[in-house]
Formats: C-alpha cells, structure tokens, sequence
C-alpha cells in the first residue's frame, strides 16, 4: 500500500508517467471507463473545497469506481470529537482509496498511519497539497512543453498557501528551474522550504515585492489567493488582501508564451478581463486537475508498495506550531527528524515541518 502525503513521495519518473497516463486518459478516455470498477474512493474534507473533491469525484466515476463521502464536518463524527486517527481506520472498512483534506498541519501523516488503505493528502492546512502540484505539473507540461529552464513566479500569499510549498518542492527536482518569489514582506515563504528545498538543493531565487517589475522574466507566473482562513490576526489580513490583482496592462511587458496558473478559487488577484488571454491557463489547469487525479488513482490502487516509514526519528515535546495536528490529536507521539541546515542542527516536526524551539 501506498499514500501521497508530499509531492515528493513521487520521483520524477513517476510524476512523467503519471502525467503520460493523464494525456492518454485524455486522449482514449473509453479505454480507462471500467478500470476501477468494483473500488471505491472516500473524500474526507474537513475544509471547505470545490475543484479538489468534485475533481477526485469525477476523477473515480470517470474510471468506473465509485464515491463515498462525509456529508460536511458538522454532520460528520468529527463535530462530536472523532480523531483523525480514528477515523481513518474506520473509514478503510468502507473504501479502497481516501482523500483527506484537513485544516491541520500533518492531518493527512496521521490518516496514512492509521489508515489500511491508500492515502491522498488533499491539503493539510497551510502545509502542503501534492495533488494541485499534479495539475499545476501538468499544465506546465501542456503549455511549456518541458519541465525544465523554467523561471516561475509565484506570487500573493506564499506564507499559508500549500499549494506554493508543493510547487516548488517539485519544480525544484528539475535542471534550470530558477524561482521569483513575489509577496509583501509578511507573506514570504516559510523557513522550512527556504532552508530544506531552495537553500539544500541550491536552488536560485529571489524574494521581491514588485510583480511589474519581475514579469518580463517570467515563463510561468503561479497566481495565489491571500488566504483568509489561516490569519490569525485579520487586521493583517485586511490589510494585505489586495497586495496583487493581475490585470491586462501589468501583462504588457511579459513574454507573449508566459503561462499564467492559479489553484484557484479566485478572489479578486486576477481580472476577469485576463481570462480571454492566450495565456491564461487557470481553466485548463483545473481539467489537468482530474486528469492527474484518474492517473494517481490508478497508480495507487495498482500499487504493491510501501508506505515508507520516516527515516530518522526522535520523540520529543508537543509542536509549538499551533495549526499542527499533534495539538489536537489525543495520544500521538510528537516525533522530529533532526538534520543539518546551513552548519546547524535543526529539528523539525514530522507532521507540520515546523522547527522545535
Ligand atoms: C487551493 C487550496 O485549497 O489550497 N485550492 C485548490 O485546492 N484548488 C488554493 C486556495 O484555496 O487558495
């Protein structure tokens, strides 16, 4: 048995045959139609979301399996107090594959411990969501034609916003790939990507304010709402919300075969004017969504492997970081990996990444 819990769990020949197995999905939908008869997928979302959970919906009736899922946290088990880890064991009696979404760091680490069946992280918290990366890799793919020398913008809110630690987890395995990281000052990315991703694997980037003046460099500009829900103080929130909208003019200086992505839902970070430009890929980008989603489904219903266990680990006190899931779940060991950043030892939560203070 195997789960995706980071982008990483795959390696790059598996995430180009997954995205091979996307295109000819694509290509001879008919040939994939009754590929998971007989099995079924359990969405477990704890978080509000549209495109992820229709798209994996999609995605397993699209194969010919089919769906369960929770009605909405209030009138699931979890209004009454239920674990994660309970949960997840009780949920693997009732289905073949998960995919959990969960407001805390960590959230889907713990369902995969517990759980018999596969495991998709669908997003926890502001950590990660490998599965928006597959759309996002996918779209690269289709537009760019390569995943390689690539200078990607990422620009709003790449504190809390998962899906951006996602992305450069996995565009930083590729040769050439440089990063303009474009956010107000507040809304930079978080320690441990820099140190464990841009920083270890030597990854060229810049951290800027000005997206006018980082946009004639740009292949790719990767779009991100401010994300509302995990500001804990909302004066803050109120006062970054507009930092970027994309509109037409901003994009006159930029190369005429830059792909524009976004998650998406959109706020109000790109004009609704930008939709009609060729290279807007947004839209695209959510059908790519379910292609990869039917690839990685049948991946890890096909799959023998193991779930790897963690490397090194050591037990030590609760999390400091307070999103993370080791704060709310009863009896789990808070476990750290230790290695060396920058010529220091650095420990660092297993579920949320976090550094123990
Ligand atoms: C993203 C998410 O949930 O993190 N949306 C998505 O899954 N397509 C981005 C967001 O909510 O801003």
């Amino acid at each position: 048995m195997r789960s995706l819990l980071d982008v990483t769990d795959l390696s790059t020949d598996e995430l180009e045959e997954l995205c091979n197995t996307a295109l000819d999905v694509a290509e001879h939908p008919e040939r994939y139609s009754d590929k998971c008869r007989g099995k079924k997928l359990a969405t477990l979302f704890f978080e509000p979301s549209t495109r992820t959970r229709l798209s994996f919906e999609a995605a397993m009736l699209e194969l010919g399996g089919s769906v369960i899922s929770m009605p909405g946290v209030s009138a699931s088990s979890a209004a009454k107090g239920e674990s994660v880890h309970d949960t997840a064991r009780v949920v693997s009696c009732y289905a073949d594959v998960i995919a959990i979404r969960h407001p805390k760091e960590g959230a889907a680490f713990v369902a995969a411990h517990s759980a018999t069946v596969p495991v998709i992280n669908a997003g926890d918290g502001g950590h990660c969501h490998p599965t928006q990366t597959l759309a996002d890799l996918l779209t690269i793919k289709r537009e760019k034609g390569s995943f390689e020398n690539l200078t990607i913008g990422i620009c709003g809110d790449l504190k809390y916003g998962r899906t951006v630690h996602s992305l450069i987890n996995a565009m930083s395995r590729y040769k050439g790939t440089k990063f303009i990281l474009i956010s107000p000052e507040e809304l930079r990315i978080p320690d441990y990507v820099r140190k464990n991703v841009l920083d270890e694997l030597h990854i060229p980037y810049e951290e800027v304010s000005d997206l006018e003046k980082a946009m004639p460099l740009l292949d790719v500009l990767y779009m991100t709402r401010i994300q509302r829900e995990r500001f804990t103080d909302m004066d803050e929130f109120e006062r970054l919300k507009d930092s970027y909208i994309l509109t037409i003019e901003k994009l006159s200086s930029a190369k005429s075969d830059l792909a524009i992505l976004h998650p998406l839902p959109r706020v109000n970070e790109i004009s609704v004017k930008v939709d009609d430009d060729p290279r807007a890929c947004y839209f695209k980008q959510a059908l790519n969504g379910k292609l990869m989603r039917m690839a990685l489904i049948l991946k890890l219903l096909g799959s023998r492997d193991f779930c790897e266990e963690p490397k090194v680990t050591i037990p030590g006190p609760t999390c400091k970081n307070h999103a993370c899931i080791t704060g709310v779940e009863q009896e789990l060991d808070c476990l750290y990996t230790e290695r060396e950043e920058n010529g220091r030892r650095v420990r660092r939560c297993l579920y949320c990444e976090a550094e123990a203070l």
